[in-house]
């Protein structure tokens, strides 16, 4: 298989913030995924140069267009290492190829007669460079900028996308995953159920210089669209060549919602005109917002992707913002939020999991991959739970549900620590007559961990590389680097040494991290001195949990939801729990959970309740699942929780 990802061209109007980031780290994981299928891959990205925006910030800072472009193209083209992103092509509008290439293309379009020359008078907003329909404003304004636009009357060139309207409306309809998620692919085609307006696509030069020369009319330049997206063409060596000629059929896009007109409408038509097909998938992500704000250089919040490296390290930031993000809809950055997901998903499960088997197997095998014997129902499941992991992870990550994706490689974490704590090697290991089954569960935890670090590659590559090296192989070695012949269980060979590696994601300390990011705006404090948010020890100590035994358990009538429990603790009570849904009343007999013992009672469903039973929320399948608190030993009902 064949794949071509790109990224949008970013403007050179502003230095990379958070949100080129991440689209560029999607890419950049979609890119990897697909090697690790074993795909022939392309990922270009690059900067987009030209039109009245990059020619003010020029002008703002006293400079010729050429010199400021070429200076924050850099910016865009040395942070892309910094995150580990690995592109094969970034181009620049301003390269003399795409130059004649655009040059070109408006000659055959003009001369197939889709250009045509008239007068124009219209609403133009600067920031969005283009003219708006009074439908599209909101209030008299931009919706997006905020300005009322300028009423210009001007003479331009004009791109006959009305001619090919139907054939887009088509082609959206015969090819269902053109434009996904869905919503994106519903907008535009409520948008394309009105007629489509002409496309202006020229600027007077009395107007702006900074662009690319019409062929067919020296006193005009190209309006910045009809450029730039033609880099998704230009850059593959379009119209001739190898590479155009693998990689333009299978042509994936990847944008956010901000740029979603151009790229399902102006683009395709475009390609239309010059008689070519069209790219295979267009993915529209959401907006990332900060703390639930817009990011913007005037609230002062915007988050600059070096300073992230600099405080979380590269693979968590990678992480992080493909794990909170679900594909398609807006997202909140905080620091608060990076640093539990570090503290918990990367050094609690994957780092602990990675550092508990390794010392095991240093301390109980020589630090050797020990030799297997029979298996056991523990090791079956723990098959299935690869199995199943494998599959969904495969699955999501071809269709950009990255989060959904990495939450099913966690429940293969997960699942591998509570292999451990059932099988508990450290006392398999006071038992010579249990060596085989102590080195069945070690060789089992090693092999899982190669099954990590080959599905982590494209998302951390740097801790997926150490993890490799930690079990002992080359980074490009196809049992950590290639999905078909890794994701096969059993691969690791018994005898191989495991080798030293740094710790792989040492724990955030919260309050430091909080100092250090807040030194500019510190958090408030409340009135007794605690940070606004935290609960002093004291506030903890009020609530009072217990451990209590589950006596008996029945279902309140008239209600899916709620199950009337007795329980010891040690006095009897009765609770009423909405865990009906996720137990039954038999499997919860003789349980030992924990419970909120001062609570006020309530009455619920006619019953009154004495306590609160605590479980922890989770999904499974996309569907809310409650697992009961526990004890990890033999408890006395009413026990303090502390
Ligand atoms: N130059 C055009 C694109 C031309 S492509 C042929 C452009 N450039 S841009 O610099 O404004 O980049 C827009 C893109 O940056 C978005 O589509 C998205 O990929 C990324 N993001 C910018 N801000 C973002 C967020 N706050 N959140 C997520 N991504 C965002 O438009």
């Amino acid at each position: 298989m064949t794949t071509y990802i790109t990224t949008p061209i970013y403007y050179v109007n502003a230095q990379p913030h958070l949100g080129h980031a991440y689209t560029t780290v999607v890419a950049d994981t979609y890119n990897r995924f697909n090697r690790l299928c074993g795909h022939d891959t392309r990922f270009q990205t690059g900067t987009d140069e030209h039109g009245d925006k990059i020619a003010e910030a020029a002008a703002r800072e006293g400079v010729q267009p050429k010199e400021y472009v070429d200076r924050i193209s850099a910016m865009f083209r040395e942070t892309w290492p910094l995150i580990n992103v690995k592109h094969d092509n970034f181009i620049r509008t301003t390269d003399a190829n795409h130059i004649s290439l655009v040059q070109t293309v408006l000659q055959d379009v003009y001369d197939k007669g889709d250009i045509y020359f008239d007068v124009y008078s219209g609403l133009y907003c600067n920031g969005c460079e283009r003219f708006l329909t009074e439908k599209e404003l909101v209030d008299g304004k931009c919706p997006d900028h905020q300005v009322a636009p300028k009423q210009i009357t001007e003479q331009n060139y004009f791109f006959r996308m009305s001619r090919y309207q139907q054939q887009l409306v088509d082609h959206i309809h015969e090819h269902p995953d053109f434009i996904t998620p869905e919503r994106y692919r519903n907008e535009v085609l409520s948008f394309l159920s009105e007629p489509l307006d002409d496309l202006c696509i020229s600027r007077p030069k009395s107007r702006l210089t900074w662009g690319i020369e019409l062929p067919f009319d020296e006193n005009f330049v190209t309006y910045v669209w009809f450029d730039a997206l033609l880099n998704y063409l230009t850059g593959i060596g379009y119209p001739e060549g190898e590479m155009y000629r693998k990689y333009w059929p299978v042509a994936e896009h990847l944008i956010a919602k901000d740029i979603l007109k151009p790229h399902a409408i102006y683009w395709p038509t475009m390609l239309m005109s010059m008689g070519l097909p069209l790219y295979r998938k267009l993915h529209v992500h959401g907006y990332w917002n900060i703390d639930d704000s817009k990011m913007s250089k005037s609230i002062g919040n915007v988050v600059r992707p070096d300073e992230l490296v600099g405080d979380f390290g590269v693979d968590t930031f990678r992480y992080f913002v493909l794990r909170e993000m679900s594909f398609g809809l807006d997202a909140s950055f905080s620091n608060e939020a990076i640093v539990d997901r570090k503290n918990s998903d990367l050094a609690n499960d994957l780092g602990n999991l990675y550092s508990r088997s390794v010392a095991m197997v240093k301390k109980y095998a020589g630090g050797i991959v020990p030799e297997p014997g029979a298996t056991s129902d523990d090791d079956v499941e723990l098959l299935q739970v690869v199995a199943k992991a494998l599959e969904e992870y495969r699955e999501n990550m071809s269709v950009f549900q990255f989060s959904r994706g990495l939450t099913a490689v966690w429940s293969l974490v997960g699942y591998a620590n509570k292999y451990i704590v059932k099988n508990e090697p450290w006392s398999l290991a006071k038992d010579q007559t249990k060596k085989e089954r102590l080195n069945t569960v070690l060789y089992n935890l090693l092999e899982s961990l190669r099954i990590l670090a080959m599905v982590l590659k494209p998302v951390m590559p740097g801790t997926a590389a150490k993890m490799a090296q930690g079990l002992g192989y080359e980074e490009e070695n196809e049992m950590v680097s290639l999905f078909d012949t890794g994701g096969k269980w059993g691969q690791l060979r018994s005898g191989q040494l495991l080798m030293d590696i740094d710790p792989l994601f040492p724990r955030v300390d919260k309050k430091e991290q909080q100092k250090k990011n807040n030194g500019k705006k510190p958090k408030k404090e409340t009135a007794d001195g605690c940070v606004e948010g935290l609960i002093p020890f004291e506030q903890f100590q009020s609530v009072e949990l217990r451990v209590a035994e589950i006596t008996a358990a029945e279902k309140i009538a008239k209600s899916d939801r709620l199950l009337k429990l007795t329980v010891r603790a040690p006095e009897e009570r009765t609770i009423v729990a909405g865990i009906a849904e996720h137990y039954s009343p038999e499997e919860l007999l003789g349980k030992q959970v924990m419970i909120v013992a001062n609570m006020k009672p309530a009455k619920l469903m006619g019953v009154i309740s004495q306590g609160m039973v605590l479980a922890a929320r989770t999904e499974v399948e996309g569907k809310e699942k409650l697992i009961l608190s526990t004890v990890m030993g033999e408890a006395q009902p009413g026990d303090r929780v502390a």
